[in-house]
């Protein structure tokens, strides 16, 4: 109703018609798939209900001092309960793609053997209010919520028991929900959640392993992504399209010389060798493991075939701009510059503002791994999103960053980089990890006494987006 008050103030149009900055409308492809995006443990809540098991960010939420204003998961946005209301938002947006995570300790509480057909039940019912309202939905299958019986058993990721309970809790879903879901991920953030959750103890289960052993639990991850891959082949429908969605190391040219666009290539392959590389091309790259010299993981060629199994499509989420580079004459062939101080950033300290990032990583990402569909599975920023006396939200910096990252895709996608789908993160506010409710990312924002959804004005700016299929009139 709060969006359709905005539309009648007149806010969709006319707002966009004078904020134009583009010299032409900036239109994307007819079959452009415009979407939005959540995750299970930040939405949900019903963390006890149906047999669900707990997972590494239940325990750690719950251990004091971890996230900064103490809260955490166990009632997050009710979603559990309240996903009816939640597609009618995302209808209301809309779009045509949704993309969701699936809490893996709801469908094996113990992270593998008996399965949890109640848990699996949840998503069988989010999918079909989906598809009833014309959503089409994209699922993640792991979005960081690891079984907790799966960390105490064999130290999660550490081992690689854990990459296969994920291939057969990966098999399990295809069988039952590729049916009506056509497009996997199956890791979300592999370059986060191992760094964050492994080896710097800020992120679940909060370990902080030796490097060796840092990059052996993130070669796991690369293991069970690709048995994933093919378990979904095996026990899923025929042309289920599986990848996953990575939070690329972005590297832009400083200034877009051919030297620093060389430079900025070099650089993605490096800097991503631990987890994209050795996906799209079956090795790690001669520089990743010179670097890494004796903490180099331990693997078997029959492992990185396995790995390099191919994928249908990279999800890639992209948020700030990690590094400026220059091209060098000496090895590696690249500088990376420092940040200034006063390099903008939105609301949250690491989210800077860089919208090229959006046009120079799909572009590299394509050309270097020769890739043919890419998916940008999260884009999005944190804002201040106060409610004004009138009750709405005028969140006029989430706008500006929008309109000037989907301005750089869409001169991306003009250029023929394959983008097919973007991701808007996130439909609504919810438990940003360790920050809890404090960084708000949604379209709607979320009132977590009440549970009230009020769909703040960039809410407006993207369905005129979507809408129009293009940026500016
Ligand atoms: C990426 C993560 O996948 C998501 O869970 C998180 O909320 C957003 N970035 C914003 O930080």
């Amino acid at each position: 109703a709060g969006l359709a008050g905005l539309a009648a103030l007149g806010m969709t149009t006319r707002a966009s018609a004078a904020e134009s900055d583009t010299h032409a409308p900036a239109r994307f492809p007819k079959d452009f798939v415009w979407g939005t995006a959540t995750s299970s443990y930040q939405i949900e809540g019903a963390v006890n209900e149906d047999g669900r098991g707990k997972s590494i960010w239940d325990v750690f939420s719950h251990t004091p001092g971890k996230i900064e204003d103490g809260t955490t998961g166990d009632r997050a946005n009710e979603h559990y309960h309240r996903y009816k209301e939640d597609v009618g938002l995302i209808k209301a947006l809309g779009v045509k793609a949704y993309r969701f995570s699936i809490a893996w300790p709801r469908v094996f509480p113990d992270g593998t053997g008996q399965p949890n057909p109640q848990g699996l039940d949840f998503y069988n019912r989010l999918v079909d209010e989906l598809l009833a309202n014309g959503i089409e939905p994209y699922a993640t299958l792991y979005h960081w919520d690891l079984p907790q019986t799966l960390q105490d058993r064999v130290g999660g990721w550490q081992s690689s028991d854990t990459s296969k309970a994920f291939a057969d809790y990966a098999a399990y879903v295809a069988a039952r929900l590729t049916d009506r879901v056509k497009t996997i991920f199956t890791v979300n953030e592999v370059g986060r959640f191992v760094n964050f959750g492994y080896g710097w103890a800020i992120d679940a289960p909060g370990l902080k392993l030796p490097t060796a052993q840092l990059n052996q639990a993130r070669h796991h991850v690369a293991l069970a992504h690709g048995l994933a891959v093919q378990a979904i082949r095996a026990s899923g429908r025929a042309g289920t399209k599986v990848g996953a969605a990575e939070n690329i190391a972005a590297c832009v040219p400083a200034i877009a010389t051919a030297e620093n666009i060389r430079a900025a290539e070099i650089a993605t392959r490096e800097l991503n060798a631990g987890f994209l590389g050795v996906v799209l091309e079956g090795k790690y790259t001669d520089g990743f493991l010179a670097y890494a010299g004796a903490d180099a993981p331990k693997f078997t060629t029959d492992e990185l075939k396995i790995i390099g199994t191919p994928n249908d499509f990279v999800g890639l989420n992209i948020y700030a701009p990690q590094f400026y580079v220059t091209a060098s004459d000496r090895a590696p062939g690249f500088h990376v510059l420092p940040f200034p101080t006063s390099f903008p950033r939105m609301n949250s300290e690491w989210l800077r503002i860089g919208p090229e990032v959006i046009y120079w990583a799909p572009r590299i990402a394509a050309k270097i791994w020769n890739i043919d569909t890419i998916y940008i599975s999260e884009n999005g920023a944190s804002s201040e999103d106060k409610l004004a006396a009138d009750g709405q939200v005028y969140d006029l910096d989430r706008i500006m960053f929008l309109r000037n990252y989907l301005t750089q895709m869409q001169r991306a996608v003009a250029e023929g980089v394959p983008i097919r789908g973007y991701f808007l993160w996130s439909l609504m506010d919810n438990f940003e990890w360790i920050f809890g409710y404090g960084k708000r990312f949604g379209l709607y924002r979320v009132d977590f006494e009440t549970q009230a959804r009020v769909p703040k004005l960039s809410a407006a700016f993207y369905r005129d987006v979507v809408a129009r299929n293009a940026i500016g009139v």
